[in-house]
């Protein structure tokens, strides 16, 4: 083949790849708003969460918006009723946009990457456990759902830790759900609510408080959290839990922004971190491995389009805060997995005192 054949081809590969293999979801011209979301009681919810809530409680119902619009690579029972009429509109609208412009990233996408990465990462965890009893840890739990749509978690102890009104208001909208006859099951074996700031110094003694046993392994999530903390706050909540590798099996799940994208103008964000596969080991984890968006394990079939923006930073060497096509930040979100166990000895002796 020629140079120029070559050069028309790889042309046509780019163009094919932008228009037709590129995972737009599936979402409806006219959005669909579930007849639940239209009952007196639960449009009264909604208003007091747009009305009362800060960004930070809202950013709650914007990723529940997230995996309502992305259904079908995530089936959330409860996420159109958790987002509300309003986010859901809003990316919505984002989504059309995108459509229009064939935009090489679609609004949305690296939520519903970040839920399966997580919920791959979850039912790993838990089976690397040597021991039934288990408990999972979602800090800053907002409108997560998986407790009603992850099996994995049927012989764990859910514990959702966010703020009172956050946990109020979803325990109020899963009760519509229950009264309006819409078939929900939960599938952890249990879900206990903690209502508590985890800035304060007493969260973790609130966590056990409401049965978090710290001896009984243990899978900490935290999605979307650690960037609205401060770096101290961020820290403590690291060093906590990296401290309850010494005493069981514990896995740690989160996502770290780098300084280029807790940095952007007007950000809402603090914690940041660009080199969390060094930080973690250093707090104590054993095992840590960091995931890109893009990645072959953070794609899941949603990334094709060589030319979009997160599989042009995986081309780039990490230490690049600046792209060097287009002078743009490089904006980053790490998908981090750390764990740790004590030394065989020492978890004889826990067992022993258990
Ligand atoms: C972006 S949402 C993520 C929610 C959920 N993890 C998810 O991925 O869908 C952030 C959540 O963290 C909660 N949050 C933020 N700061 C918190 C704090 N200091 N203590 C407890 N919860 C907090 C917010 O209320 C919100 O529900």
């Amino acid at each position: 083949m020629s140079k120029t054949e070559n050069k028309k081809q790889e042309e046509e590969e780019e163009s094919s790849t932008t228009t037709n293999t590129m995972a737009w979801p599936d979402i409806e011209e006219e959005l669909v708003i579930p007849e639940l979301l239209h009952s007196e009681g639960v449009k009264k919810l909604h208003m007091s969460i747009q009305n009362e809530w800060d960004y930070l409680q809202k950013s709650a119902c914007q990723t529940a918006a997230g995996r309502a619009l992305w259904k079908h690579v995530i089936h959330d029972p409860l996420a159109h009723l958790f987002a509300g009429e309003t986010h859901l509109r809003n990316l919505h609208t984002k989504i059309q946009r995108d459509r229009l412009n064939n935009a090489r990233e679609v609004s949305g996408v690296i939520l519903a990457v970040r839920t399966l990465w997580f919920d791959t990462r979850i039912q790993a965890a838990l089976d690397s456990f040597d021991n039934d009893a288990t408990q999972v840890v979602l800090l800053g739990a907002g409108m997560d759902a998986r407790s009603y749509r992850l099996n994995c978690l049927n012989k764990s102890d859910v514990f959702e830790v966010d703020f009172p009104d956050v946990l109020q208001t979803k325990t109020s909208l899963v009760q519509a759900a229950v009264s309006s006859r819409e078939e929900l099951k939960m599938t952890a074996k249990s879900l206990i609510d903690v209502a508590t700031d985890i800035r304060d110094k007493d969260w973790f003694e609130n966590l056990k408080k409401s049965g978090f046993v710290p001896e009984i392994n243990t899978v900490w999530v935290l999605e979307g959290i650690l960037y609205y903390l401060s770096h101290t706050e961020a820290m403590q909540v690291l060093n906590l839990i990296a401290e309850k590798c010494k005493v069981t099996s514990t896995v740690l799940l989160a996502d770290f922004m780098n300084k280029p994208s807790a940095s952007l103008p007007n950000s809402v964000f603090h914690f940041y971190s660009d080199w969390p596969d060094q930080l973690l080991p250093s707090l104590g984890f054993s095992h840590v491995k960091l995931s890109q968006i893009g990645d072959p394990d953070a794609n899941f079939g949603l990334l094709h389009n060589p030319l979009n923006l997160f599989n042009k930073l995986l081309r780039l060497p990490r230490t690049a805060q600046i792209h060097p096509d287009d002078g743009t930040p490089c904006c980053r979100l790490y998908l981090v997995e750390a764990s740790g166990s004590p030394p065989p000895d020492k978890s004889i002796t826990n067992n022993v005192s258990l």
